[in-house]
């Protein structure tokens, strides 16, 4: 992942680029630095941790380059932070990706002498580039990339020069423009207080920006035409606004975020025969629910697949199939390639996307947005809940019965009921918080939401939980329960209803605690559980939306008990950007 961003104008790059490595902050959070060339002189200032942690000491000069770190290659620690430099120290790099045939270049490198700082792939670029450098760093840098293998962004600039050169293939860069100044960063959050003006650079395009020029070239230095873009948007100002944490302000947020969704229209050409879901984590999820719930309305075939699997296990994909594509961020580097990937065998794709504009929403040839709004807790819960809402809408849409939406209202309200009883699920959370190990389960529609409850919890509070469909327990994974593993079981009042509570009879027979979320007077799961949160009474197709809720509260209060970084949880980052 990590993001890049480079300044080059009449200001203080040093502020611009500390304060737009904050915005990329989500991408990454291992190490952070900056690079600023000034008096042909390149100064570095590189910290382990957060970006914060770069502002006790301030750089001069007009031309900069800085990074926010996700470690692929190299444990997070200061000597792996970038921006790389070569060993004159003439040249420095950003990089985004990962260089795949690192090792072979870093052999072939060392053997000519040249000595390495870190453990990273992305240093190599910069040996590289100061080795094909013969006065102009734009023929230097398209002799390098015929060199790198993988996917990449990267940024660099030299000691006297005056210009930023940035290259993309396969990780996001944009062109932001503006007066006597031009910048390049790893997405528009960063640029927007600058500029509104932005080009999207494609792949195999390097960007050569001075203080009043951008220009484009493709892999081959041959010159091409760019469209700048007028973003509409505006970043607003992301706050917690008295929550102790972003994402307790964003599981709050959801019952705006439904009725904001309810009002996306949905018109899908019904011309397809299957609908392909592909998502990575969370987004996945929803896309599995989708699987459910369109299967049982409209009746139309759909397979649901992990973006990273799919993509490498050669998948049947036709010309009569719709490929959806979920993702809160439209950066996810499996996603993105899956669209890719069926767009090649011609399919239809659509996107069901948060962010504006990203990479995956430019390329589908449909995007519907979610309007959940920016979602900074890194572990996703209102993105969450507005790609169900938009899986709903297309379910009811595609079985022709959209009057199924008359129960949103409701649903809002009762939703609203739930987040009243946060404390309620917070002493729950109380009794819990020690435990290492979870099972969850849920059967039918529950089955992706315990799938989900459980990625919540081992994120945010890493401690290990695994969800299964509750049928399957007995297959293999009821060997470990036992006192010391507790089960989360979603059983609600739906058709599956009796066949989870024999599943819970059957680890309350085996000495585990139960914990049960279930369906408001159901008296009966009471005397087989140990803990009860009741939900209200809603039609049963809608049980995942109002389900969800205490279970990200459940996950939500562990993990605050437990005092982690809820918003930043470790090895984490917002936007996967690698493979
Ligand atoms: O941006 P995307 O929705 O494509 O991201 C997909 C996953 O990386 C994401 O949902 C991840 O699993 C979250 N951390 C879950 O909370």
């Amino acid at each position: 992942m990590c993001g890049i961003i480079g300044y080059i104008g009449e200001k203080e790059a040093n502020d611009i680029l500390i304060s737009g490595l904050e915005k990329l902050e989500y991408r990454g959070y291992d190490s952070a630095g900056v690079a600023i060339a000034h008096e042909s002189q390149i100064k570095i200032n590189k910290v382990k941790g957060r970006v914060e942690n770069l502002k006790s000491i301030t750089i001069i000069g007009n031309i900069g380059i800085a990074h926010t770190r996700w470690a692929t290659h190299g444990k997070p620690c200061q000597e792996n932070a970038h921006p790389f430099v070569d060993e004159t120290n003439n040249f420095a790099i950003v990089h985004n990706g990962i260089i795949e045939n690192y090792l072979e270049l870093k052999e072939e490198l060392s053997r000519e002498g040249v000595s390495f700082s870190s453990n990273t792939d992305s240093e190599i670029i910069v040996h590289l580039i100061a080795k094909n450098y013969h006065d102009n760093l734009k023929e230097a840098v398209l002799k390098t990339i015929k060199k790198l293998a993988g996917a990449y962004a990267f940024c660099v600039i030299k000691k006297d020069a005056s210009e930023i050169i940035g290259a993309r293939n396969g990780s996001p860069l944009v062109v932001g423009i503006a007066d006597s100044e031009n910048f390049l960063a790893s997405d528009v959050s960063a640029l927007i207080e600058h500029t509104k003006k932005v080009v999207y650079l494609n792949d195999f395009q390097i960007a050569e920006l001075k203080k009043d020029s951008c220009k484009v070239y493709n892999f081959d230095g041959v010159e091409e035409n760019y469209e700048i873009k007028e973003i509409n948007w505006t970043l607003e100002k992301a706050q917690k606004q008295g929550y102790k944490h972003f994402m307790l302000k964003e599981i709050f947020e959801q019952p705006d975020i439904i009725r904001e969704t309810m009002k996306v229209p949905i018109a899908i050409e019904k011309n397809f025969s299957r609908i392909i879901m592909v998502a990575c984590g969370t987004a996945s999820y929803a896309g599995l629910i989708g699987k459910y719930l369109i299967e049982k309305l409209a009746k139309i075939p759909v397979t649901y697949e992990i973006a990273s699997e799919f993509r490498y296990k050669e998948p049947l994909i036709s010309k009569e199939d719709l490929v959806v594509a979920i993702s809160q961020s439209g950066e996810t580097a499996d996603t993105l390639a899956a669209i890719r990937l069926a767009k090649e065998k011609g399919a239809k794709t659509l996107g069901i996307i948060n962010v504006i504009d990203s990479t995956i929403a430019r390329e589908v040839d449909k995007v519907i947005y979610t309007r959940a709004g920016p979602e900074i807790g890194v572990a996703s819960t209102k993105a969450f809940l507005s790609q169900l809402m938009i899986i709903y809408k297309l379910a009811f849409n595609l079985s022709d019965q959209e009057e199924l939406l008359e129960y949103i209202d409701d649903i809002i309200l009762k939703i609203k009921s739930i987040l009243s009883r946060s404390e309620e699920i917070k002493e729950l959370a109380h009794n819990y918080y020690l435990s290492h190990n979870f099972l969850y389960i849920g059967r039918n529609l529950s089955f992706p939401l315990a799938l989900e409850g459980a990625l919540k919890l081992k994120e945010i509070s890493y401690i290990h939980a695994e969800a299964y469909p509750a049928g399957e327990l007995k297959h293999g994974p009821i060997a470990l329960v036992s006192e010391e593993m507790p089960t989360l079981a979603i059983c609600p009042k739906d058709a599956v209803y009796p066949k989870t509570f024999s599943n819970i009879e059957e680890i309350k027979a085996r000495e585990g605690k139960v914990i049960s979320i279930a369906t408001e007077g159901d008296e009966d799961i009471k005397k087989i559980s140990d803990e009860v949160f009741y939900v209200p009474e809603v039609k049963e197709i809608f049980y995942p939306l109002i389900c969800c809720i205490p279970l990200q509260l459940f996950a939500y209060h562990i993990a605050d008990f437990k005092e982690c970084d809820i918003d930043k949880p470790r090895n984490l980052a917002k936007s996967v950007t690698v493979e």
